[in-house]
Order: structure tokens, then C-alpha cells, then sequence
């Protein structure tokens, strides 16, 4: 079983009889294929579209596939930097389950160790491609760039210590950086998926028109990775504890995390698998060929 399949990240299964705790343990199971389905979908829509067999390329490298000149440094560093973070951010949302396995934690230590090796650098390869494209041409508006900056060395220093930890077999260490590393790769499909539910389940409320930003826009920026951050935060300093111990904590729990899996579970159908969902209507046009 994987580590994500429980709310109890990391400790032994606790033995759960009562209705709350069973739905609690379902409510993570939930929770955990979601992410495995929706990552993985992902990541094959990150592969299909940049490999050009979709609708169409990403804008970002578009000088590049297309073979037109490229006629600056900058302009070079930029489309090469983002077709190393296109591959690198495909591993990254493909590979982690592996990782994140026990089973093969346990009982297959040189998978576990080697995929771990190529984790590491696809974390650190991919956050230099996104920073070297940030630098050189800027996301689409300043205020991105800045939070986009701040996510890519947040994900960068979690792969580099995720290593740093392993080698030196502190591994309490080694396993605090990894979940923030995965905290960190959830947000790269968190931003897609809570825009859209923002803009179906609220209306949009707070976000700009047109081309100005709203107060949404700019919160946006940072809702899809510091929450991210400090979930992870809080399995990682409990991880001796029981997170929820009496029966109204528990039922409170179920009924908080039900709410948001039922509004997860909509945003990822209606961003990967509706025509107007941004990696549903590649996706949906590759599979109709
Ligand atoms: C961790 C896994 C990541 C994945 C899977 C990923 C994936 C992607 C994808 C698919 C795009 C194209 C988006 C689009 O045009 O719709 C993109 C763009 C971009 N990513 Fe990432 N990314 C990841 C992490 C990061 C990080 C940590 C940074 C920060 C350095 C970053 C910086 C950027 C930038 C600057 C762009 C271009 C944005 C623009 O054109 O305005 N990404 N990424």
C-alpha cells in the first residue's frame, strides 16, 4: 500500500472500527487515486502536447519546434530551457509513486534508490528550465514570475535536501523533503485545477477581465503552492500523532475533507476530460484522432 493512501502519512495503520475512521481511511484512498489518475493524465497530456501530437504545441517553445529563426541568446536559453522543463515536469508528475510506494521502499531498495536519483534531477532540472525561461523572457505577467521564482527554488532546495538527507542516511530528513518536493510537484497541476473550480463553482469572482489582474489573479499565485506547503508542514511534525482523535473531530474531518474531494474530483474531470477543459480538449481531440 502507499504512504498517500492513508490520512495517517508515515505512521503504522492505526486499527480504525468506527464509521469516521473508515471514512476517513476511504476519504484518503480518494484522495490518493485521484492524484494518481489525474497526475498521470497529466503528465500525458504534457507529453502528447509538447511532442506536437496535439491541437497545438506550447506557445512557450514555439520558435523552437517550428524551426524559425532564433536570432538571441536570450531567446535560445528561453525556448531550450522550456523544452528541458516540459520533459523534466513529465517526470516529475509521472514517476512519484514509485517513490512514494513502501512496498517498494521496502522490498526493492536500488528501484527505489535509482528513482530516486532521476527524481532529484528532474526537480532540479526542471526548476532551472522554468527559472532560466523566467529570467530571460518573464512569464506571462511580472507578478507570475515572481511567485513562479519563489515556487522553483522552494521545489529546487526540497529535491536538493531530499538527496543531501538520503546520502547521508538521515532519513526522519530525507523523508520531510521529499513529501515538500511532492507538495511542491502537486501545485504544477493544483493552478489548473483550482482556476477552473474558481471560475465554475464561484463564478470567477475576484479574477480580472480581459487582460487586467484581479485580487484573485494575484492570490492565485501563491493558493497553488503555499497551502500545498503547509499540509505537508503538518504531516511532517505529526507524524507521531493521531491527527484526529475524538469522534466529533472525527466526523468533522470527514465532512471538511469530503467537501473538498468532491470539489477536487470536479475540477479534474472538468479540466481533463470536457472540451473546454484545459488538457481535456487535447486530450479528448488526440483520442478522436
Ligand atoms: C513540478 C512540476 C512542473 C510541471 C509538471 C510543470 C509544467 C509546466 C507546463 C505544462 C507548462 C506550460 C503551461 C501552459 O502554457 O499552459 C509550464 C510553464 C511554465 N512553468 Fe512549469 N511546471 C512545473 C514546475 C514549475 C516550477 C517549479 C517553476 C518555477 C521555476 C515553473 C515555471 C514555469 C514557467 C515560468 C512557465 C511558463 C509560464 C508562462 O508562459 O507564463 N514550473 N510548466
Amino acid at each position: 500500500m502507499n504512504e498517500l493512501d492513508s490520512p495517517y502519512i508515515g505512521q503504522s495503520q492505526p486499527q480504525l472500527g468506527s464509521a469516521p475512521a473508515r471514512l476517513l481511511r476511504w476519504t484518503g484512498r480518494f484522495f490518493y487515486y485521484a492524484c494518481l489518475v489525474g497526475l498521470g493524465v497529466f503528465g500525458t497530456y504534457i507529453i502528447l502536447r509538447g511532442a506536437g501530437s496535439t491541437l497545438s504545441n506550447f506557445d512557450q517553445w514555439h520558435d523552437l519546434v517550428a524551426g524559425l529563426p532564433i536570432r538571441s541568446v536570450s531567446e535560445w536559453i528561453a525556448n531550450l530551457g522550456i523544452g528541458m522543463h516540459f520533459v523534466c515536469g513529465a517526470v516529475l508528475v509521472l514517476a512519484w509513486p514509485i517513490l512514494l510506494s513502501s512496498r517498494i521502499r521496502a522490498r526493492h531498495r536500488a528501484v527505489h534508490r535509482w528513482t530516486g536519483r532521476v527524481y532529484v534531477t528532474a526537480g532540479l532540472l526542471a526548476g532551472t528550465g522554468g527559472l532560466s525561461f523566467i529570467f530571460t523572457r518573464g512569464a506571462y505577467v511580472q507578478s507570475a514570475s515572481i511567485a513562479f521564482g519563489i515556487w522553483g527554488a522552494v521545489m529546487m532546495l526540497s529535491a536538493a535536501m531530499a538527496y543531501v538527507h538520503a546520502r547521508a542516511k538521515r532519513f526522519d530528513l530525507h523523508r520531510a523533503w521529499a513529501i515538500r518536493l511532492f507538495a511542491m510537484v502537486l501545485g504544477s497541476w493544483l493552478f489548473d485545477l483550482e482556476i477552473r473550480a474558481w471560475k465554475d463553482l464561484a463564478g470567477g469572482i475576484g479574477f480580472g477581465k480581459g487582460d487586467t489582474s484581479g485580487p484573485l489573479d494575484y492570490a492565485m499565485l501563491y493558493l497553488f503552492f503555499v497551502p500545498n506547503l503547509l499540509v505537508a508542514e503538518f504531516f511532517i511534525r505529526n507524524k507521531h500523532r493521531r491527527l484526529v482523535q475524538s469522534g466529533n473531530a472525527k466526523w468533522s474531518a470527514v465532512v471538511a475533507l469530503a467537501a473538498v474531494g468532491l470539489i477536487f474530483g470536479y475540477a479534474i474531470v472538468a479540466v481533463t476530460a470536457t472540451h473546454t477543459g484545459k488538457y481535456g480538449k487535447h486530450l479528448l481531440q488526440f483520442i478522436s484522432g
